[in-house]
């Protein structure tokens, strides 16, 4: 993992042996000739013309998802939205149907009930721990079940070889959101993944700078398998005058390619060859940070599980949780930096916790080297449903915790002093939880 994250996707073979990959800050691509340009439009040959469908900066990065996740195929694009949506697109023609996990990131579930519908996609949301219920909701028309290898902001996992297994005997893809585990800590192709999304604004960047999604291609999907279930990636397709799965199908299945040609070039989602450059910064450390981090993530999760006045919890790794024997037996390495705690006196706690803090800064993002705390149900999971915040475990005082690269105690100190803000505001509150607490435990 740590050999591939530096050296994947490039060697100092360039013109001036650039030890890094070069940034190409270019629009376009001269052409010696007419009959370069016509024959790379007619795809005979391979090679670049404009960088909203490829750039060589990026083509490395893609190069360095894909030998990370143990792929066959990847692109990058601008975020992990568009991550989300173009992987989705390039699955679900208009008049099939997804079959969702209920704990999705907001930004999802919004793409799902809104966007995607639009389209005539429809959706059926599951609990992805009922694994009958998964099962009863895959339709004829199911061209995609999708799940988040770690959920935000509770951390709940998945049984993924559990869930493959039903939707493959259907013959339907998994498709994977891994954004919170990053290739370090876990690799859904391993477990059963047909495609991957990230969004590589996480860890993969990893330092808060640059938007950056990516697709990737785990090489077990083949429509050639059941061609009738995917006619835009079996028969020859008009537009660009290719048959994906046939033309584009060394060890993959085309889907990308497929892509690549309709959405990336249709959405215009490019992702700029500077946020690679910066992608590919943050991969080169992705290992060292992921550990550091998920091993803080667990140590202050545990801290404040024995803390009298929290409610509750909510990290992969604790004893009360039900997929704490998936963490063991997938997540050798740890199960990555957020978590969430849910604190008395609902939105009011949360406001004393997060306002009395120092060190942990406010901010909506995750994945970041600095510990970055908010409030969901006011901002990520805001457009939510009170019903759809319930099941992603986002209470009025639910507080989302990303945990950094800072040192520990300082993080812990920080804490206590939100902690003391929430007891001064409800001690009343606080102490019955506290009491509940010392009963429950003995
Ligand atoms: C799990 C997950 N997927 C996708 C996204 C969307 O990514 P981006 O913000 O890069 O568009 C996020 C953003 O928070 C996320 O947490």
């Amino acid at each position: 993992m740590s050999t591939a994250a530096i050296h994947a996707g490039w060697r100092a073979e360039d013109a001036h042996r650039a030890v890094n990959p070069p940034i190409y800050a270019t629009s376009a691509y001269a052409h010696p000739d007419h009959d370069s340009l016509k024959d790379l439009f007619a795809r005979r040959t391979e090679g670049y013309a404009y960088s909203r469908s490829g750039n060589p900066t990026t083509a490395v990065l893609e190069e360095r998802i894909s030998a990370l996740e143990g792929g066959t195929d990847a692109i990058a694009v601008a975020s992990g939205q568009a991550a989300v949506t173009i992987a989705l697109c390039a699955l679900l023609a208009p008049g099939t149907h997804v079959v969702a996990s209920q704990r999705l990131y907001g930004g999802t579930t919004e793409f799902l009930d809104d966007t995607l519908a639009d389209l005539g996609v429809r959706t059926t949301v599951v609990d992805p721990w009922d694994l009958d219920a998964l099962a009863g909701a895959i339709e004829e028309d199911t061209r995609a079940v999708l799940v988040e290898s770690i959920a935000n902001p509770g951390g709940e996992l998945v049984d993924l070889p559990a869930i493959a297994r039903i939707a493959h005997e259907r013959d339907v893809p998994v498709v994977v959101d891994s954004t919170l585990a990053s290739p370090a800590l876990y690799r859904p192709g391993d477990h059963g993944a047909d495609v991957v999304v990230h969004s590589a604004t996480k860890y993969l960047a990893g330092h808060g700078t640059t938007l950056a999604g990516l697709i990737v291609d785990t090489g077990r999907f083949d429509p050639r398998r059941c061609p009738e279930r995917w006619p835009r990636l079996t028969t020859r397709n008009a537009r660009f005058g290719v048959t994906f799965a046939r033309e584009y199908e060394h060890g993959r299945s085309g889907l990308l390619a497929f892509a690549r040609a309709k959405y990336m070039t249709d959405f215009g989602a490019t992702l700029p060859a500077s946020s690679a450059q910066q992608v590919l910064l943050g991969i080169e450390t992705l290992d060292l940070r992921m550990r550091a981090i998920s091993s803080t993530a667990r140590t202050l999760a545990e801290r404040l599980d024995a803390e009298p006045g929290v409610l509750r919890v909510n990290h992969p790794q604790l004893p009360h949780r039900e997929d704490r024997a998936i963490a063991e037996r997938d997540f050798p390495l740890g199960t990555a930096g957020v978590f969430s705690v849910d604190l008395p006196a609902g939105e009011a706690g949360a406001r004393a916790f997060t306002d009395a803090l120092e060190l942990w800064t406010i901010a909506v993002n995750i994945g970041d080297v600095r510990s970055l705390v908010c409030h969901p149900g006011t901002t990520t999971h805001s457009h939510l449903t009170e019903a759809q915040r319930g099941i992603c475990g986002v209470t009025p005082g639910t507080v989302r915790l990303s945990a950094g690269l800072e040192d520990l105690e300082d993080l812990w100190t920080d804490l206590q002093r939100g902690l003391a803000a929430v007891r001064r505001l409800a001690p009343e509150v606080t102490a019955a939880a506290s009491a509940a607490t010392e009963t429950a435990a003995v």
